[in-house]
């Protein structure tokens, strides 16, 4: 298949793309790497040039925080909704969205609700689409996976509050396969939570790392959620991970039904125990 994949410079997207090249498919990159800015991409008539002979798209661009020119509205919901309108005019029958866990109706962060605004045009438009919504996503070359892994490598682990938020992290490779599984899909027009085997602790998560890594457990240094939120006010500047409304969201918790996944894939994605 010929497959358009935005985000495809970034942690999923590389991902994807190794995969898509392995299976044979002819893919089209997309990102300011490959030189097409989202910002410039407000309308269909934008992105007609790029879908020539395109069978299918997937969309994995985005940001967890704005920055100057860079902002949610932009990025991950008029830029895509225009991508999935012009998909609909250059008979683009396929689309795969990647959204994310909370892009819900309880959705309350600017982020999830940027999300959730193009994940509800696409779900309103004549097309065979996917909206996948993955949890924290880890693996080689993430950017959060590595900060956890650091974290996790100190002699004393900062937690924020008591570090018991419940996430159910997902393992890149069962990202992609879910993606990969949506390309031939019969049963389209789904909203599928991606998320790994089973919900643990955030505490417990990066304990296992140490664990796995041959280290002992490590002492714990609780950080009470409203001295982390005040100083998140300035740290996000030096980690945009830091803003107040991820840490908001990690201490509402990132969990679902691991149950669709398993049945999509005919298999149960991966544990933390299990994964690479
Ligand atoms: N990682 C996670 O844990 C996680 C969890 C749930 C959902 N997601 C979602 O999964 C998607 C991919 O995330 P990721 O972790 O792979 O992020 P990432 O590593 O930061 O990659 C983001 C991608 O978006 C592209 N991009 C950013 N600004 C752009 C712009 N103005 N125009 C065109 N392309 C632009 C980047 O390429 P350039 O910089 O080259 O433009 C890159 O390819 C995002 O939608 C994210 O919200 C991620």
């Amino acid at each position: 298949m010929k497959i358009l994949l935005t985000g495809a410079s970034g942690f999923i997207g590389r991902h994807i793309l190794r995969a898509l090249e392995q299976a044979g498919h002819e893919v089209v990159p997309v990102s300011r790497r490959h030189g097409v800015d989202f910002k410039h991409m407000l309308t269909p008539e934008d992105w007609l040039p790029h879908l020539k002979e395109v069978e299918a798209v997937i969309n994995s661009v985005g940001v967890i925080a704005e920055t100057r020119g860079q902002t949610f509205d932009t990025l991950h919901h008029r830029a895509p909704a225009a991508l999935f309108r012009a998909c609909v005019m250059a008979g683009v029958p396929r689309v795969v969205q990647i959204s994310a866990l909370g892009a819900d109706d309880q959705a309350i962060t600017p982020y999830q609700l940027s999300k959730k605004a193009a994940d509800d045009v696409l779900r309103s438009l004549p097309l065979e689409w996917f909206v996948l919504r993955p949890s924290l996503v880890y693996g080689e070359g993430g950017k959060s996976s590595a900060m956890f892994r650091f974290m996790a490598s100190l002699p004393i682990i900062p937690l924020v509050g008591d570090g018991r938020q419940r996430i159910q992290p997902v393992h890149v490779s069962d990202v992609v396969a879910t993606v990969l599984q949506c390309l031939p899909a019969a049963s389209a027009r789904r909203t599928l939570d991606v998320v790994g085997a089973y919900p643990l602790t955030f505490v417990d998560w990066l304990q296992s790392m140490r664990l796995e890594a041959g280290r002992k457990a490590a002492v714990t240094l609780p950080i009470p959620f409203s001295l982390i939120m005040a100083t998140a006010h300035v740290g996000r500047f030096v980690v945009p991970m830091l803003h107040p409304d991820n840490l908001r969201m990690l201490q509402h918790g990132n969990t679902a039904d691991v149950q669709s996944l398993a049945n999509f894939l005919g298999r149960m994605p991966l544990s933390v125990e299990e994964a690479p």
